[in-house]
C-alpha cells in the first residue's frame, strides 16, 4: 500500500475513534424519561432507596430549588429578551451562546427522541447522558459502580460535582457555556457560586444510612474547599485560552474585579441602564469607548467648513471605533485610516479663507441634529461648551455680535457649562438640551 493511503487510513481510524469516544457519553433522553410515577415523579419523598420525588423539587416554582427547570423560559422572559435584543441575538429559542447554560447542553446529534431543549436545565445535565444506564440503573445487578461505568456521572465526588456545576456558574470551553461581561452590560446578572452552599440549596437526595453506604458520606468541609480550588483552576484555564481572554483589543472583562471599575453595580431584573447607547460608536456593549471628543468637534466643523470630506472623517471614526471590538492589529489599522482623514482635514481647514459667519455655523453644527446624539459622555460635553463659549467669545470680538446681546444671553451658555461643572452631576440628556437651548440663543442673534 502507497504509504499516503496508510495515512488517509489511519486518519480515518482515528476519526471514527474519537466519534465512537464522543458516543460513549450517549445520548440524552429528556426529563419525560426519568418523569414517570413509579420512578422519580412521585409527589413524595419516600422511596425506598431515593426519595423519588426529585422531579417535584426540581419543578418547585417557590424555590431556588426548582431554577433548573426555569433556566430556559428566562430567556424568553423580559430580562432574557432585553439582553438578546441588546446583543442583537435574535429569539431564546435560538441564542446558541445561551443554550448551554440555559438548558441541557446536548448537540444536536446526542438529543433522544424524548429530548426538549425547553426542559431547561435536566436531570442529564448533572447526572450525564443517559441512554446508557436508564434501563438499569435501579434494579439489581447494577450497582453506583456499573452505572457510573456507563456514563453516570459521580456527583457525590467533589471534583466531578465542582466540574458539572461551574460549566454554568462560571463558565467552560464548551459550545454555549461562556458568560461574557458583554452580556452583562446589557443585563445578565453577574454570576455567584459556591459549592457546598449551591448543592444545598437545590438539594434533592437524603444523605441517609443507604445513601451512605452506596456514596460514602458527605463531608460539607470537604465539599466547600474542593470547591474553592476547581473555582480557582476554573476561571485560570479559561483566562489561558486566547479566545475567552480578549473581547476586541481589550481584556475580557469577566475575569477582572468587577468593583475595581465599578464602585455601583445594579443587578435588578428591572435595572435602568446607566450608559447611552452612541450613534457615533458601533461596538459591543461594555467596552470602553475610545475618548472621542475631539473626533465630535471635528466631525461637527467638517460638516460645515470642509463638506466635501465630512462623510468620509465620518466612516473613518466609525470604523475605528467597531475595530476597537475587533483587535489589536484591525485597530491600528483603522486608526491609521482615521489619522489620514484628520490630516487631510487639518490641511484644508488651514487652507480656507475666513468668513465672519462660519462661527455662526459651526455652534449650529456642534449642537445640531447629526452631533449632538453623539454627546452621550462627559468629556466630549465639556468640549462641547468649551467650543460653543469660544466661538461666541469670537463673534463679539469680530464685531459680528455686541457686547450687550453677548450678556443678554450668558444666562443661556452658563446653564450649558453648569451642565458639565461636575462630572458626578453628569446627565447627557439634560446636558444636550442645555446645549441645544445656549446654540438657539446664540443663532437668534445672527
Ligand atoms: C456560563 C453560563 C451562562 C451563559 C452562557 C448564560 N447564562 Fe444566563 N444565567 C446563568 C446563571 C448561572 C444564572 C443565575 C445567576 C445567579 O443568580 O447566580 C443566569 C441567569 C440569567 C437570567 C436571570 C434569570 C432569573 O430568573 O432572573 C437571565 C434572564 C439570563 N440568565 C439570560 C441569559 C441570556 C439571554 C444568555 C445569552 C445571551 C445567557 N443568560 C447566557 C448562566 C449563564
Ligand atoms: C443541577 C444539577 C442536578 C440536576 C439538574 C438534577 N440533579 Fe439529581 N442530584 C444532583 C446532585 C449534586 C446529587 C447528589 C449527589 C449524588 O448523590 O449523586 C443528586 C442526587 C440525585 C439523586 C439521589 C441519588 C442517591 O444516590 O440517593 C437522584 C435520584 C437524583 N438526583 C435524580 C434527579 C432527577 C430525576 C433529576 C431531574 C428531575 C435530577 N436529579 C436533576 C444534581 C442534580
Ligand atoms: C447546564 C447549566 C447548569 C448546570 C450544569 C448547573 N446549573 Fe445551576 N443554574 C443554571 C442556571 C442557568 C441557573 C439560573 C436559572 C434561572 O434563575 O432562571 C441556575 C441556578 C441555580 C441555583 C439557584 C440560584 C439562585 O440564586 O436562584 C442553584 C442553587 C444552582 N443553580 C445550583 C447548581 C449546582 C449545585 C450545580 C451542580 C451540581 C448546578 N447548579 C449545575 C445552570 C446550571
Ligand atoms: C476594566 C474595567 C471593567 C471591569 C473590571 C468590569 N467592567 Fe463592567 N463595564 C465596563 C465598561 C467600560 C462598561 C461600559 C460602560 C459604558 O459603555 O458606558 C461596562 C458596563 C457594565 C454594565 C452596564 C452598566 C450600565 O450602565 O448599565 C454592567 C452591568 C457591568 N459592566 C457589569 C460588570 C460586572 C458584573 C463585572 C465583573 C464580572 C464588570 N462589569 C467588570 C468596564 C468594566
Amino acid at each position: 500500500m502507497a504509504p499516503l493511503r496508510v495515512v488517509a487510513m489511519l486518519a480515518l481510524l482515528a476519526i471514527l475513534v474519537l466519534a465512537s469516544a464522543a458516543w460513549a457519553g450517549g445520548t440524552f433522553q429528556g426529563v419525560a424519561s426519568c418523569a414517570g410515577s413509579t420512578c422519580h415523579g412521585r409527589s413524595e419523598g419516600d422511596g425506598k432507596v431515593v426519595r423519588q420525588d426529585e422531579l417535584m423539587q426540581w419543578q418547585e416554582p417557590s424555590s431556588k430549588g426548582g431554577a433548573h427547570s426555569r433556566a430556559y423560559s428566562a430567556l424568553t422572559s423580559p430580562r432574557g429578551q432585553k439582553i438578546l435584543s441588546a446583543l442583537g441575538m435574535g429569539q431564546g429559542a435560538n441564542a446558541s451562546a445561551c443554550l448551554g447554560c440555559h438548558a441541557t447542553n446536548a448537540a444536536v446529534g446526542e438529543r433522544g427522541p424524548r429530548f426538549q431543549l425547553g426542559d431547561g436545565v435536566g436531570c442529564e445535565s448533572c447526572h450525564g447522558a443517559a441512554s446508557g444506564w436508564i434501563s438499569t440503573h435501579y434494579a439489581v445487578p447494577a450497582t453506583h459502580v456499573t452505572n457510573v461505568a456507563q456514563g453516570m456521572i459521580p456527583l457525590e465526588n467533589p471534583k466531578a460535582r465542582a466540574s458539572v456545576c461551574l460549566d454554568c456558574h462560571f463558565g467552560s470551553a464548551k459550545t454555549g457555556q461562556f458568560v461574557t461581561h458583554s452580556m452583562m452590560a446589557a443585563g445578565h446578572p453577574r454570576v455567584a457560586f459556591e459549592l457546598d452552599l449551591f448543592s444545598d440549596l437545590e438539594r434533592h437526595w437524603d444523605d441517609d444510612a443507604d445513601y451512605r453506604q452506596r456514596k460514602g458520606r458527605g463531608d460539607s468541609v470537604r465539599m466547600w474547599a474542593v470547591g474553592q480550588a476547581e473555582a480557582v483552576q476554573r476561571s485560570l484555564s479559561l483566562f489561558q485560552q486566547p479566545q475567552f481572554a480578549s473581547e476586541g483589543i481589550f481584556p475580557e472583562f469577566y475575569f477582572y474585579d468587577c468593583h475595581s471599575c465599578h464602585r455601583s453595580i445594579d443587578d435588578q431584573p428591572n435595572r435602568a441602564r446607566q450608559f447611552e447607547t452612541n450613534p457615533g460608536r458601533p461596538m459591543p456593549f461594555g467596552l470602553p469607548p475610545y475618548n472621542d471628543e475631539n473626533i465630535i468637534m471635528l466631525s461637527a466643523v467638517a460638516q460645515v467648513l470642509a463638506s466635501g470630506q465630512a462623510s468620509a472623517f465620518d466612516s473613518a471614526s466609525r470604523g475605528f471605533h467597531t475595530a476597537m471590538g475587533q483587535g489589536r492589529p484591525q485597530a491600528v489599522a483603522a486608526a491609521g485610516k482615521l489619522r489620514a482623514a484628520a490630516a487631510s482635514l487639518s490641511s484644508a481647514l488651514a487652507a480656507r479663507a475666513g468668513n465672519p459667519d462660519s462661527a455662526f455655523t459651526v455652534i449650529g453644527a456642534i449642537a445640531g441634529k447629526a452631533v449632538s446624539p453623539r454627546f452621550t459622555d462627559y468629556t466630549g460635553s465639556a468640549q462641547a461648551v468649551m467650543g460653543v463659549d469660544t466661538l461666541l467669545n469670537a463673534l463679539v470680538r469680530e464685531g459680528r455680535i455686541t457686547v450687550g446681546a453677548a450678556t443678554g444671553i450668558r444666562a443661556n451658555v452658563n446653564r450649558a457649562y453648569a451642565a458639565v461643572a461636575s462630572p458626578a452631576g453628569y446627565d447627557p440628556p439634560a446636558f444636550r438640551a442645555a446645549l441645544g437651548q445656549a446654540a438657539r440663543s446664540i443663532e437668534a442673534l445672527r
